[in-house]
């Protein structure tokens, strides 16, 4: 496997450089989790970010009907009526919580809410999940397949106002191709 080629200083041209190299990663495997933690990895490398990662809706572990509108649980079922929940998947930096409820934290409101949620500074979004006290700013791009969402990619920075709209329109560029049909 060739090394990631990142060229340019900029936020722009980091991502111009990187973003085409994630593409072609993705196209030529078709594993889920595989992809999942290459993401991870290219982003990590080409950022340096505290905390790069994937959580992915996964039935509840502990097997309960979801309850319709309660916000303390999962906000979707599967067929069986079994709640969801956020579940880690592959991720770059310090170890993380495992399991984030629909509507809690800033992943958990980008699952519940369907968009993309870019916080200038954690302690001003109420209800965030510190999984290490050196994160200040985050963004969380929400994975959405056939109208809902599957997972969520979230990045945390040791600086306060690390995100904009630039990231928002470049990450979410990642998953414009069907990755989930894979
Ligand atoms: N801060 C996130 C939790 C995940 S960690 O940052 C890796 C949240 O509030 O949902």
């Amino acid at each position: 496997m060739e090394k990631l080629e990142i060229k340019g200083g900029s936020k722009i041209e980091i991502y111009e450089s990187v973003i085409p190299q994630i593409q072609s990663l993705i196209e030529g495997e078709e594993d889920l989790i595989a992809n999942l933690a290459n993401i991870a990895a290219a982003l990590k490398e080409a950022f340096n970010h505290l905390w790069i990662g994937f959580y992915i809706v996964r039935a509840d572990k502990e097997g309960l009907p979801a309850i319709a509108g309660a916000d303390d649980n999962t906000g979707q079922t599967d067929n069986l009526g079994i709640g969801k929940t956020l579940v880690l998947g592959p991720f770059q930096g310090p170890i993380a919580c495992t399991r984030i409820k629909f509507g809690k934290g800033v992943c958990g409101t980008a699952w519940k809410e369907k968009r993309t949620l870019i916080v200038p500074d954690v302690d001003q979004f109420p209800g965030h999940i510190a999984c290490s006290s050196l994160s200040k700013s985050e963004i969380v791009i929400p994975i959405i397949h056939d109208g809902e969402v599957v997972a969520v990619l979230d990045i945390d920075s040791v600086e306060y106002n690390t995100f904009d709209e630039t990231d928002a329109q470049y990450l979410e560029k990642i998953f414009d191709k069907n990755l989930w049909s894979k």
